[in-house]
Formats: structure tokens, sequence, C-alpha cells
């Protein structure tokens, strides 16, 4: 019999009743420590008291009101948003896939009413996710994710991580915009060389190409920077984010220039949620927190000390793991055994971290994990990383 949960998750077997800055708490009382915070979600940890004020503060007064009106908390999140990007202005959704499927219909509206409508064809890299959605799937493109699901949304088109060739190949004058996630965050935590961003901006303004950077994983300070793309000194013209942006409230965003958005006039998209006054109340106490320059100095320290630890923690044990990679707070264990083996062991530990692609453990902890935390929750991978041998025999 099916359950009344359609079974499209594996789940461990953890059932998780409280949450505490980096902790977690199981039903029968044991404490996790969250390296996964939601799959970079809980950006600043479990009931953090600004968030938690920020919404009760909201519940009391209105929880939602139409996109028919003014809603004065997305007002103020836009514009937060606006002065510490990129961006002109900014469309919230409700989830990162949400968020792919404006920016795919904002970069081919844009050509359609700049009179090129035949460019509909957007790039994307092979090992990217963008989401589950029908664009979200056509974009990824892998047979993992698309297999049974067509007919696919056309108009991508894939080429191989890092491969400068199959890229300037794949250019023609169809080509309305390249999708790239700065980090690859399903794809196994693997960061595209500034150089390579750089190169790309560079392409894109030759070719007069939109530039779609997804930052659902990597944005909100995650990498030490507010959005991952500053590192490279370059700016997209349309950016995807998602999950930190709500610190665990459904929240999901758009954000763009003046130039690429010209073509989203009133009626061409729209949203019942996006936006929502107890999304968009959280979203402005996250950004407060996450924006503020000693936050980001401490995002970049802890994720030094972090580094340090996982490199001794690989040495080690050199036959688990084989390396590590990743930008600030976003890590991944490249390891020489099962990923999900060293996850189960670590639950076992009290430790919760996050498979991916390529063989890697993903790292996502709260933003404002603290050093002893930090140490504590790589005592607790080193176990793991025994008791995984161990198994092994
Ligand atoms: C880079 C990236 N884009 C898009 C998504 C989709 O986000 P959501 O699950 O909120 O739809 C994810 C989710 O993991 C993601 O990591």
């Amino acid at each position: 019999m099916i359950p009344s949960v359609l079974p499209t998750y594996s789940r461990a077997p953890l059932h998780f009743v409280k949450g505490e800055g980096t902790w977690l708490i199981e039903a029968d009382g044991r404490r996790f420590l969250d390296l996964g915070a939601g799959i970079a979600v809980n950006a600043l940890g479990h009931a953090h008291p600004a968030l938690v004020q920020a919404l009760t503060d909201q519940a009391q007064k209105l929880w939602h009101v139409s996109n028919l009106y003014e809603i004065p908390q997305q007002q103020a999140l836009a514009d937060k948003l606006v002065a510490s990007t990129f961006a002109d202005t900014v469309f919230f959704t409700n989830s990162g896939t949400e968020s792919c499927e404006l920016a795919v219909k904002m970069a081919r509206k844009y050509w359609y009413e700049k009179g090129q409508p035949e460019k509909t064809t957007i790039v994307t890299f092979e090992g990217s996710f963008h989401g589950r959605s029908s664009a979200g799937i056509a974009a990824a493109g892998s047979e993992k994710m698309t297999k049974g699901f067509a007919p696919l949304l056309p108009g991508f088109k894939h080429v191989p991580w890092a491969d400068h060739e199959a890229l300037h190949a794949a250019i023609d004058d169809s080509v309305g915009a390249i999708l790239i996630e700065p980090v690859q965050g399903e794809g196994g935590i693997r960061p595209l060389p500034d150089q390579c961003l750089k190169g790309l901006r560079a392409l894109c303004d030759e070719k007069g190409i939109i530039l779609i950077l997804d930052e659902v994983q990597c944005g909100v300070s995650r990498t030490g920077r507010l959005f991952a793309h500053e590192w490279a000194g370059v700016t997209p013209d349309i950016m995807m984010v998602a999950k930190g942006i709500g610190g665990g409230f459904p929240l999901g965003a758009v954000l763009a220039t003046e130039e690429a958005a010209s073509g989203m006039t009133a009626g061409t998209h729209g949203s019942t949620y996006g936006g929502n006054p107890l999304a968009c109340a959280v979203g402005c106490a996250v950004m407060d927190i996450v924006s503020a320059p000693d936050f980001l100095e401490t995002v970049n320290a802890r994720a030094g000390f972090l580094r340090q630890k996982l490199e001794g923690l690989v040495a080690a044990h050199p036959d688990v793991f084989e390396g590590v990679r990743g930008m600030g707070l976003m890590l991944g264990l490249k390891c020489k055994v099962a990923p999900i083996d060293v996850v189960k062991a670590g639950y076992e530990c009290g430790v919760i971290t996050v498979p991916a692609a390529d063989n890697v453990v993903r790292l996502l902890p709260p933003l404002n994990i603290s050093e002893d935390e930090i140490s504590e929750a790589v005592n607790r991978l080193d176990f793991a990383a025994d008791a995984v041998l161990e198994a092994q025999g």
C-alpha cells in the first residue's frame, strides 16, 4: 500500500523535535550537531531569536495578503537586496525551483521584446541542479532527474563542467542566456574558479548573452561574501536565490538588472504566496544579520577554522577521505568510500552531514556556528570515519 506521504524521499530514521542554534534534538533525546542546516537553509541555525521575533511579531499582525495589494515587508526586503547587490529589481518566490522558472521566463521574454524571439536557448552545465520543476529538470538535463518526465521543456544545451571548448562550441545565434551555479552544490561542491566566472561574463558581454547565476545554495553569505559571485568581481544579469534568505521560512527571489527585467511588465508573472508578509519579515531579519560586515568576517574566520580541522580529519583518515573542497562554509569532503556510509556513520555519532554527487559529503553548517561546535562536530566525524573503516573490515 502506498504510504500516506508520497514516497519520493529516502528518509533517514531520524525524527527531530526541536532545534537550538547548531543543534537538533531527536525525539529520543539525542543531540546532533547540524552541519547540514536543512541543506543550506537554516543559515542562522535553529530558532534564532531575531528570526523568531520577526516571525511572531508579524504573525500577530497579518499573515497573508494578496499581491493585488502593497506589501510593505516585501518592499523593505527588496530595498535591502537592491541596496546590497548588483540588482535593480526583485521578484519573490517560495523556493529555488520557482526562481529558476522565472529566470528562464525573464531571459526569454527579454529577447522576445528586443525583437529577437529566436534567442531561446539557455546553456547549462553537467552536474548542475536547479530544482525539480519542469524548467529545473530540463535545465539540469541529467538522466537521473529527467527520465520518465518527457517531453521536457525545450531550449537547453548542456555542456560539460569546466570544458571551455565545449562551451564556446555551444554558443550560436539561438543562445539567449547562460545559467550556472558559482559553486555546484548537489553536483558535489564544485566551485567555479574566479577566472572562469570572469571569462563567462566577458563571453556574455561579447556575444550579447544574459548571464544567470543560480545562488540558491551558495548565496546569502554561505561562501563568506553576501553572494558567491562577488569573489570574482563580476555581476550577473539575473540571479536566483532561495534557501538561506528565509532562514528556514520558505522564501526565494529572483534579482535582476533593470535591463534584464525589462520584459517583465504587469501581468507577465505572479505568485499567490511569493513575497508573503511572514516570509518577508523573516527575510528582512536574515538580511540585516548576514549582510553586516562583521558577520561576514566571522563567517570567513569560522570557514578557515573548519577547513583546517577538516584537512586534519582527511590526513587522519586517508582510506576514507581524499580531500576537502569548496568555499566558505560550503565545504565538501571528497570520499574514497560511499559518501552515504559516512553520512550514516555520522548519524550514529551525533553529527548531520549531507551526501552529494561526485563522491562528496557536504558540510553546510549554520553560518553562526561557534568554534567549539566546529571542533566537536569534527571530533564526531572522526569517530564516524573510524566506524566506516571498521564496518568495511
Ligand atoms: C543550486 C540550486 N538551485 C535550485 C534548487 C532548488 O531549490 P528548491 O528545492 O527550493 O526548489 C536547489 C536546491 O537544492 C539548489 O541547490
